[in-house]
């Protein structure tokens, strides 16, 4: 069998898989640090999905007035809803502020305030005093381009740090060793059709979310949770999937990104009676209120008969009131998009929005060093050997059960740099890594190749519409028992669907069937997990509304959810306590309470 695949071998330090904003800020921490690093990467890395995103990122710089990171831990914590880890979130917002004068210094080209400063916007959950002091302007932005700025600038210093990048090679599979340590990966070359074998002592996924399990998302059709698939065929456990964001405005249609900025910036959301309705749900922040509220604010309004258009299904999103100058000087992308995707000058008319899947909350459990962590023989913080997540591939867990709009942006930057910081402590220098067991290569090697002739009878987007189908209709913003139930059926019928899908070309050279068909095996373990733990939640929390259980449950619920994934589709549940410790006495401990804003 393997004679028909050319294999090459390569040995490194430090494996990165993937290279948005997380992998690129990893790949050259650990350059920087003297590791010898490859970076895999299945697009270019600066078309990475990071380059989508807009408004900013989170830091508690108090340029545009006064903020503290104490501030921002509690928002975090607050719009986590309780269920992010405390001493990771502490980490994460007391970092920020290093992380983003870091990235100044590396050339990113923020927006400036008047005086020189870097330019901070108000967005959703962002507030100050402890949530008693109004909105916020924490936000750092290079006007709504952030991510493209940043992703830019991490790839130059990249260069600039001598990493190695294996550029469009597709990662279909970890390498472990019998007793569970992680010893490198398989890739395959897109351009070459040759297959790839890397050794390395920690190899770090850095894969991005899954939103393209869903019909409508803001994601880019590269977001397949390729890691998220890799842990779970590995034997390990994601965390938290049942958790997913809607972002309250993607275009209707299409649901491409209309940056929460434009919300920071002073635009607002309105019915088809023209109401300013989020004043109704939250009266403090309005539509500055999380993204969570929002979402289901709108969705309310919808189900109530106060949609706008012709079928009463979406709502609008003002910005004219902001004047054509402001828009093109702090949100000219999105100008752009409104035009190109909706036909709106939204210098003249409201924008048609919806909320739109975002984010992925859940993924690969870490602790704040990266490292990827388990619940074995009772330990809930046993950390795999040799194998680090970063990025929305991972749950940390900073964003628990709803993540605050610009700390996706952070995220990646701080637990990018926090793996190097690890890796210069763990890999042993001038050793060689754990040599890979044929076993496993040869694992490896067999479901490349069952794939690659896979002869069914059923396409490859066949498989993939049922599947988003069903998860946008069961995994929606309002879960009920009933819908979900129905969902984890039709997964049920969708899952197993794949032993019998039919690849058309033969090739190994560019062939986008075979990759796509790679990427459906992961999305398809994502959705089955993902909606297999919704159910299984009795209650709501954060981006989780089940109606038949409208309250957080803490007696119960407070707990992270461990899925494990067979290999004939079957989950199975466990739980991993959440922290409530901040590690630090820097901040204290935030205990639970409504979430009112
Ligand atoms: O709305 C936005 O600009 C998205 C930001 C984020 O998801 O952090």
């Amino acid at each position: 069998m393997t004679a028909e695949y050319k294999i090459n071998r390569h040995t490194y330090d430090v494996l990165v898989i993937g290279a948005g904003g997380a992998g690129l800020r990893a790949t050259f921490g650990m350059a920087l640090e003297g590791l010898k690093t490859a970076c895999v990467t299945k697009v270019f890395p600066t078309r990475s999905h990071t380059v989508a995103a807009q408004g900013g990122v989170a830091a508690a710089l108090a340029n545009m007035g006064e903020d503290k990171w104490q501030w921002h831990f509690y928002d975090t914590v607050k719009g986590s809803d309780w269920l992010g880890d405390q001493d990771a979130i502490a980490y994460m917002c007391r970092e920020a502020i290093p992380a983003v004068i870091e990235l100044e210094h590396y050339g990113v080209p923020f927006s400036r305030n008047e005086k020189g400063q870097i330019y901070q916007r108000p967005f959703g959950g962002m507030t100050k005093n402890f949530g008693e002091g109004g909105p916020a302007q924490r936000t750092c932005a290079a006007a709504d381009r952030t991510g493209h700025a940043m992703l830019h600038t991490l790839y130059q210093q990249a260069l600039r740090h001598n990493a190695q990048f294996f550029i469009e090679y597709f990662a279909t599979d970890l390498l472990m060793t019998d007793d569970g340590r992680c010893v490198g990966a398989l890739a395959l070359d897109l351009q070459t059709g040759e297959l790839h074998i890397f050794n390395a002592q920690i190899t770090v996924l850095a894969t991005g979310g899954y939103g393209r399990a869903w019909f409508s998302c803001t994601s880019a059709h590269t977001c397949t949770g390729d890691g998220d698939g890799m842990v779970l065929r590995a034997g390990l456990a994601l965390q938290d999937m049942e958790f997913t964001q809607f972002h309250p405005t993607g275009i209707y249609g299409s649901g491409c990104l209309m940056t929460e900025g434009c919300r920071g910036e002073g635009g607002y959301l309105t019915n088809s009676e023209g109401e300013r309705f989020m004043e109704r749900y939250a009266p403090s922040a309005k539509d500055l209120a999380s993204r969570d509220v929002v979402s289901r604010s709108m969705t309310m309004e919808i189900r109530e008969g106060r949609g706008v258009g012709k079928n009463k299904d979406h709502i609008h999103l003002h910005l004219e009131h902001l004047g054509a100058d402001t828009i093109q000087e702090k949100l000219p992308g999105i100008a752009e998009t409104a035009k190109i995707f909706a036909g709106v000058d939204v210098t003249k008319e409201p924008a048609p929005v919806l909320p739109t899947v975002h984010y992925n909350m859940g993924g690969i459990p870490t602790n704040y060093h990266g490292e990827v962590v388990q619940l074995k023989d009772g330990n809930p913080d046993y950390v795999v050997p040799g194998l680090m997540a970063i990025g929305e591939a991972a749950c940390v867990s900073v964003h628990g059960a709803n993540r605050l709009g610009s700390n996706s942006l952070l995220d990646l930057v701080v637990f990018g740099r926090a793996a190097a910081l690890r890796a210069r402590e763990v890999v042993k220098r001038d050793s060689k890594p754990e040599a890979i067991p044929e076993a496993a290569i040869e694992k490896a090697l067999n479901r490349f190749n069952k794939v690659h002739h896979a002869r069914g009878t059923t396409s490859t987007a066949e498989i993939r519409l049922a599947m988003q189908k069903t998860m946008q209709t069961h995994a929606a913003v309002y879960r009920t028992s009933e819908s979900l139930v129905e969902g984890v059926n039709k997964m049920k019928e969708i899952y197993p669907q794949f032993e019998n899908v039919k690849i058309a070309d033969e090739s190994l050279q560019w062939n986008s069937d075979l990759t796509e068909t790679f990427e459906l095996a992961n999305l398809l373990a994502c959705a089955q997990v993902s909606i297999t733990a919704a159910e299984n939640r009795h209650e709501s929390r954060g981006g989780h509304a089940h109606e038949n259980y409208p309250d957080r449950d803490d007696a119960n619920w407070m707990k992270h959810t461990l899925t494990w994934l067979s290999d004939d589709g079957k989950v199975t549940i466990d739980y991993r306590p959440v922290h409530s410790f901040t590690g630090t006495d820097e901040v204290e401990y935030v205990k639970p309470k409504k979430r009112v804003y």
